[in-house]
C-alpha cells in the first residue's frame, strides 16, 4: 500500500484528470467544474479514495466486482501469465493455453448444451458476436432473411452500434444516429409498473405473448433472435416472474427465433445461481457474459454458443468463421478467469450470493421505509424503487440525491434513471456490512424523500 499523496499531488491528479480525460457518462461542463472521486484501493468489499476515505462499494463497481478487491492470488496469475506469454491470438487457428482450458471450462460450468465459447474483451463486444452468430446461425440454414433482432424496453446490451441500437434506452442511443436497422423493441416483465396494466399471476404472463405478437406483425421470416438480459440491470433490475422465460423459449421454438441470453450483469454468481437463466426451467441459445467472468480483475468477455448454433455455424464444415476480435482469447484474460472461477466455485460465492441477497431484501423491507415501493432483484442484484406514495406508486425521482447522501456517509449505491436504486455489492459482503448499507440507505431516503416538494424537487 503506497503512502496518501498530499495534498498537492492530489490537486494536481484531480486538474489532469478535469483537463485531459473523457469519463463515460458524465456532462463534460459540470465534470470540468467539479472533478471525480478518485479510488486507489480495495479489500473485499471496501474501496478507499485518494484521500483516504472508506466506502463500502456496494454496487460492485460496475455489477462486477464478484470475488471482492485484493485478491493476490488473480494478480499473480497475471503476473505469471505475462512472463510467460502475454499475448498470442486466437486467429486462423493458432492457439494459447489459457484460452483453451477457459473454454473447456466454461462448456463444464455453463447450461447443457453449450460447449463453445468465443472470447471478446467486454459485453457489448459478447452481444455483437451473439447477434452476428444469430444471423449467421440462419444464413447457413438457408434462411437469410431472418435478420430482426427483438429486444426489450428498458434493456442495456451496450454501447457499439449493434449492442447501442439492441439497447431499448433512449439515452444511451440520443445523438448517435442513424443506428443499425433490423433491431425492434418490445415491452419487458416489469410487473410493479406493468405496461399492460395488469397483475401477476392473473396476467398468466401475458407480456411474454407480446413477443410472439411482434413476430406475427414483423414476420416470422424476418426475425432472428430475440435478446434479453435474465434480469434487466441498467433498466432497473427489473426481474421477470415465474414462467416468463418458458414462454419465451417456447415461442422462439415456434418460430426458429433464437433466444439471446445477456448475462453480463446476471452471470458468474450475482444472482444466487452461477447464470441468471438458472432461475428459470428453460435454456437460450447464445449467451453473452463479461464483467463477473473476471470480476473487473482483466477486460474480458465470451459468447456463449449452444451446440444447436455451433451446428448451423460449422455448416458443411468448409465455411469460415470470419469474425474475430485482436484480443478474442487474450491469454492473460483467460488465465485470470480461470483462476476467478476457481475462487467463486471454491469459496460458494453463488450461494453466498443467494443467502445474503434475501436477507438484505428482507431487511430492506422491514425498514416499513414509507418511501421505499418494491425491493426486487434475485441474489445480490437487488433494486429499490422510490414512490412518494405507496398506495399511488407515484415514482419519487430522488435517486441521484439519495446515492450522493449515501456516498457522504460511506457507502457506494448507484442511482438509475430518476427513482431506482440499485445495490449489487461483491458476493464476499458480510452481513455486518450488508446490515450498514440498509441502515445508510433508510436514513437517506428518510431524510431525502422527507424534504420532497410539492414539485417533486428536493428541497434543500
Ligand atoms: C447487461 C449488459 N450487457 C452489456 C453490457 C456492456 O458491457 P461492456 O460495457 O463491457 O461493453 C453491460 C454493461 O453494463 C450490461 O450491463
Amino acid at each position: 500500500v503506497r503512502a496518501l499523496p498530499t495534498p498537492d499531488e492530489i490537486a494536481r491528479l484531480r486538474q489532469l484528470d478535469r483537463d485531459h480525460l473523457l469519463h463515460p457518462n458524465v456532462v463534460l461542463g459540470e465534470f470540468e467544474e467539479a472533478g471525480g472521486t478518485v479510488i486507489v484501493g480495495g479489500e473485499g468489499a471496501t474501496v478507499r479514495d485518494i484521500e483516504g476515505r472508506e466506502y463500502i462499494d456496494a454496487i460492485g463497481a460496475l455489477w462486477l466486482a464478484n470475488v471482492g478487491y485484493g485478491r493476490r492470488e488473480l494478480a499473480d496469475v497475471a503476473a505469471a501469465q505475462m512472463r510467460q506469454l502475454p499475448f498470442w491470438s486466437l486467429f486462423y487457428g493458432w492457439g494459447n493455453e489459457p484460452a483453451i482450458r477457459l473454454a473447456a471450462e466454461l462448456a463444464r460450468i455453463a447450461p447443457a448444451g453449450f460447449r463453445h465459447a468465443f472470447f471478446t474483451s467486454g459485453g457489448s463486444e459478447a452481444n455483437e458476436t451473439s447477434i452476428k452468430f444469430a444471423r449467421l446461425y440462419h444464413v447457413r440454414r438457408g434462411n437469410p432473411g431472418k435478420r430482426i433482432v427483438i429486444g426489450l424496453q428498458r434493456a442495456y446490451h451496450g454501447v457499439s452500434y449493434g449492442a447501442m441500437t439492441a439497447t431499448g434506452l433512449e439515452r444511451v442511443r440520443e445523438g448517435y444516429a442513424p443506428l443499425v436497422g433490423a433491431f425492434e423493441h418490445i415491452p419487458g416483465a416489469y410487473c410493479y409498473r406493468c405496461p399492460f396494466g395488469k397483475t401477476y399471476p392473473e396476467c398468466q404472463v401475458d407480456c411474454a405473448d407480446e413477443l410472439e405478437r411482434a413476430i406475427g406483425r414483423l414476420g416470422a421470416e424476418n426475425v432472428a433472435a430475440f435478446i434479453a438480459e435474465p434480469i434487466q440491470g441498467v433498466g432497473g433490475v427489473i426481474t421477470p416472474p415465474a414462467g416468463y422465460y418458458e414462454k419465451v423459449r417456447a415461442i422462439c421454438d415456434r418460430h426458429d427465433v433464437l433466444w439471446i441470453a445477456d448475462e453480463v450483469i446476471c452471470g458468474f454468481g450475482r444472482t444466487g445461481r452461477l447464470f441468471g437463466v438458472e432461475h428459470w426451467t428453460v435454456r437460450p441459445d447464445l449467451i453473452s457474459c463479461a464483467k463477473g467472468i473476471t470480476s473487473g480483475y482483466m477486460p474480458l468477455g465470451a459468447s456463449l454458443v449452444s451446440d444447436k448454433v455451433y451446428a448451423a455455424l460449422r455448416g458443411d464444415g468448409h465455411q469460415p468463421l470470419n469474425h474475430g476480435f485482436t484480443y478474442s482469447g487474450h491469454p492473460v484474460a483467460c488465465a485470470v478467469a480461470l483462476e476467478n472461477i476457481r475462487i467463486l466455485q471454491r469459496e460458494g460465492l453463488p450461494a453466498r450470493a443467494a443467502e445474503l441477497g434475501e436477507s438484505l431484501r428482507a431487511q430492506i423491507l422491514a425498514l416499513g421505509n414509507p418511501y421505499i415501493g418494491e425491493v426486487r432483484g434475485k441474489g445480490l442484484l437487488v433494486g429499490v424503487e422510490l414512490v412518494r406514495d405507496r398506495g399511488s406508486r407515484e415514482p419519487a425521482d430522488v435517486a441521484a440525491a439519495v446515492e450522493l447522501a449515501c456516498r457522504r456517509d460511506g457507502v457506494i449505491l448507484r442511482a438509475l434513471g430518476g427513482n431506482i436504486i440499485s445495490i449489487s455489492p461483491p458476493l464476499v459482503i458480510t452481513p455486518a456490512q450488508i446490515t450498514r448499507v440498509v441502515a445508510t440507505l433508510d436514513q437517506a431516503v428518510r431524510a431525502v424523500c422527507g424534504g420532497l416538494g410539492r414539485e417533486g424537487q428536493v428541497t434543500p
